[in-house]
């Protein structure tokens, strides 16, 4: 995944790699580096956080006007000194960043040892630097763009890169396939990044590398090329990120944060698009391919993770409302298994980020079948959306926190506008029941302040679980995705293992595990399934298991059977999970935090997950 920044231009880059890197550094943090280039190039790099980078560096020499830094998650090789990036060629000629995985690195590096070069660091980067200086020392005509073409020419697997040559000090190349990477532009200067945020707060105007693209950047200019050496002319886009969304704002965590901003980010996703005046749901976006999703014999949505979830609570009302057939599929699986797609499909691609890699993967295997593909995205201008035929931005802003709050709300809120939508459109729902559904949606912000307000209570009832060492969580129809999404919450900040059940699969198996330590969180909000979970919860106190439970506000028959409530306002039964999704993230964060856990970045995981 790793986070890449460079600038080049007449300021000092240190304090803009240092400051890039932090807003970066939710895309891995097992180590940091960067190089500054000032005649000769310094590198200094260490295993640990960009704050360890930082008091490495306190002491040193920090000049340059030119620089690349680097934040890693490691593929190749452990997370330690000598794997953390920049990486420098055996000769020195060349120093490399790098974001992505190098397939076939290793028979590279066996052709490489036997023409005399030999290896410091476990990396598949270091094959990359040494490659391209041995494409370079091999022949003196070949110069440094051209050696970095020709290695890129060998090279099997995903990159986002920077390079920097000693012998032509006063630009820098960049390079992409698969893995993202922006370019900011300013007055004589240039930004590098793997995504706009630590470009916003110096420039607006950004050029998006795309696959096979190379950009070779000197202070006052900036060349395009395919890798293939086909010039190419940069097209100038202008972004709207505000700073102050990336930025804490007085919470502890970005987490918190992020959970706290969701009435906003849902408002923000259904602003101009729901209207309760005028009866009327409308999806710009999507306007292309609509003609295709009406006559659509089945959508599949693929999406990782979270947004997998997200895909999960689409699946149910899609088909509620919409009446299409939906499957919901892993994009990693869906990718490697030759699915049967066909021209009449619709496949819903669904990503926070934009850039997860097996979902990319997914959707160029679904186009190359003939599908329609759709993608629901967070971050304008990632590869998802510009990879797609047509699409809806969730309106989410940026959410920095690894574990996936409020996108996950606003990827519900365009699923279900989706299923109202199309549902309306092909005739399923009449106009009485759509304007409910729309009165509905449009109070759910409101709703969400009212959970909110019960994050004290949350937090006092987490400190009773600091020290489990499992839960279970249960859900029936559109709430079971919400209970595995309440289970990879807690897994993913606190380290406590937990899954997520149908309520009703209980009884075939899990129900063994229940005994007086265990804490079963039961999702049992009134809806039509209502008295079978209450049933379900007898049979847990039954066995002394633990009860949280969330409910629909005055359920006094819960309340009496449970050990804990959670109350979330009424609402139609199509919104629900919307509402209870918010206690079981602020489950988790409590617990996480009483635990000790570094909640914004959890060990072994990434924000972005841009490597298979
Ligand atoms: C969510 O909390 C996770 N960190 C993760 O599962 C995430 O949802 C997944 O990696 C997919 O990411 P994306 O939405 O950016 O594609
Ligand atoms: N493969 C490189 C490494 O292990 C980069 C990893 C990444 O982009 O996640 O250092």
């Amino acid at each position: 995944m790793c986070g890449i920044v460079g600038y080049i231009g007449n300021k000092d880059a240190y304090p803009i790699l240092i400051n890039g890197l932090k807003r970066l550094e939710y895309r891995g943090y097992d180590s940091a580096g960067i190089a500054l280039i000032n005649g000769e190039t310094r590198t200094y790099k260490c295993k640990g956080k960009v704050s360890d980078l930082e008091n490495f560096v306190a002491n040193q020499d920090k000049s340059g006007n030119i620089g690349m830094g680097h934040t890693r998650w490691a593929t190749h090789g452990e997370p330690n000194d000598v794997n953390a990036h920049p990486h420098i060629s055996l000769h020195g000629h060349f120093t490399v960043i790098h974001n992505g995985i190098i397939e076939n690195y290793d028979v590279l590096k066996r052709d490489l040892i036997k023409n005399g070069y030999s290896f410091k660091s476990e990396t598949d980067t270091e094959v990359l630097a040494n490659l391209i200086e041995y494409i370079y020392l091999k022949d003196e005509k070949i110069g440094v763009e051209t050696a970095v073409r020709l290695a890129l020419g060998k090279v099997i697997g995903a990159y986002g890169i920077l390079v920097a040559a000693k012998q032509e000090n006063n630009f820098l190349i960049a390079a992409r396939k698969g893995s993202p990477l922006v370019i900011g532009v300013g007055e004589g200067e240039y930004y590098f990044a793997s995504d706009a945020t630590p470009i916003v707060e110096h420039t607006k105007s950004v050029i998006y590398l795309d696959d096979d693209h190379m950009a070779i950047v000197e202070k006052n200019n900036l060349m395009l090329k395919t890798i293939h050496n086909d010039l190419l002319e940069p097209e100038v886009k202008q972004i709207d990120i505000n700073i102050e969304a990336i930025e804490k704002g007085g919470y502890d965590h970005f987490m918190l944060k992020e959970i706290f901003e969701q009435p906003s980010a849902i408002r923000d996703t259904f602003r101009g698009r729901v209207s309760e005046r005028h009866n009327r749901i409308y999806l710009g976006g999507l306007h292309t391919a609509l003609p295709k999703i009406n006559v659509a014999k089945r959508i599949i949505i693929i999406g990782c993770g979270t947004s997998w979830h997200a895909g999960l609570v689409g699946e149910y009302l899609l088909e509620e409302y919409a009446r299409i057939p939906v499957e919901v599929e892993y994009a990693s699986e869906f990718r490697y298994r030759n699915p049967i797609i066909n021209e009449d499909d619709v496949v819903i691609a669904i990503s926070q980020s934009g850039e997860t890699a097996d979902t990319l993967a997914a959707i160029k295997l679904a186009k190359e079948k003939g599908a329609t593909v759709v993608g629901v995205c967070n971050v304008v201008g990632s590869s998802i959306p510009r990879e797609t035929h047509a699409g809806v931005y969730t309106h989410a802003g940026p959410e920095i926190g690894v574990a996936s709050t409020k996108a996950f709300t606003a990827q519900v809120t365009v699923l279900t506008m989706m299923a109202l939508m199309l549902g309306r459109e092909r005739g399923n729902i009449k106009a009485d029941l759509y304007l409910q559904m729309i009165k509905a949606l449009s109070a759910v912000p409101e709703k969400i302040e009212v959970i909110l307000k019960q994050a004290d209570l949350i937090k006092e009832l987490s400190a009773q679980f600091t020290n489990a060492h499992n839960f279970i969580y249960l859900g029936r129809g559109v709430l079971f995705p919400v209970a595995l999404e309440g289970a990879l919450k807690l897994k993913e900040i606190s380290y406590i293992h937990a899954e997520g059940y149908p309520a009703a699969e209980m009884k075939h198996g899990p129900i063994a595990l229940i005994d007086e330590k265990m804490p079963v969180v039961v999702i049992a909000t009134k809806d039509k399934s209502y008295e079978k979970v209450v049933s379900n919860i007898q049979e847990v106190k039954a066995r002394k298991g633990i009860v949280i439970a969330i409910v629909t506000q005055g359920d006094h028959v819960i309340r009496n059977l449970a050990d804990y409530v959670i109350e979330v306002p009424d609402s139609h039964e199509a919104v629900a999970p919307l509402l209870t999704v918010i206690p079981l993230q602020l489950l988790s964060y409590y617990i996480a935090v009483a635990r000790g856990c570094n909640v914004d970045q959890p060990r072994n995981l990434a924000k972005s997950v841009t490597v298979e």
